[in-house]
């Protein structure tokens, strides 16, 4: 179903596994902001643009398979933090295929300049882009980019 144009952008967070831990976890690659202070974040920036956003987290491959899939017609765009499985997870990749709804991949920290198998991702060739190494205020420009890509698409 698409929207009117007038319609507020409705963009899906999806924060993967271990990304409930922010703040506590290796502060010195992932920062110390939590999990709920990066989603309060982004709440308000989606309020500030006059969009929506629902942010959603889960440790459980299925489970993030699953959002992706009810994000059909209820989203206009996914931004995701596929945390470890963007590295292995063929699952997500075919979810996002399946949805044809437009994805922007993110990451924390410079996957690029860490370990060697962090470089590939599988969902990197089924996302519209990737933002990488801001910390955690890369979903803020991931999400206002989104946003405006929404709004840019609809014309
Ligand atoms: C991460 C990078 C991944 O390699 C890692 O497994 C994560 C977090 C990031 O945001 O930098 O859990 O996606």
């Amino acid at each position: 179903m698409t929207p009117p144009p007038s319609a507020l952008a409705r963009v899906l967070v999806v924060h993967g596994p271990n990304l409930n831990l922010l703040g506590t976890r290796e502060p010195h690659i992932y920062g110390t902001a939590t999990l709920a202070e990066v989603d309060a974040d982004l709440r308000a920036a989606a309020a500030r643009a006059g969009a929506q956003v629902e942010c959603f987290q889960s440790n459980s491959e299925g489970d993030i398979v699953t959002r992706i899939q009810e994000a059909r017609g209820r989203f206009d765009a996914i931004v995701i933090n596929a945390a470890a499985y963007s590295h292995t997870s063929l699952a997500i990749r075919d979810a996002i295929t399946a949805v044809a709804l437009p994805c922007y991949e993110v990451h924390i920290s410079n996957t690029q300049a860490r370990e060697e198998w962090r470089r590939p991702s599988l969902l990197g060739a089924v996302c519209v882009a990737r933002l990488e190494g801001f910390g955690t205020r890369g979903y803020r420009m991931a999400l206002e980019a989104t946003i405006d890509a929404v709004r840019e698409r609809r014309g």
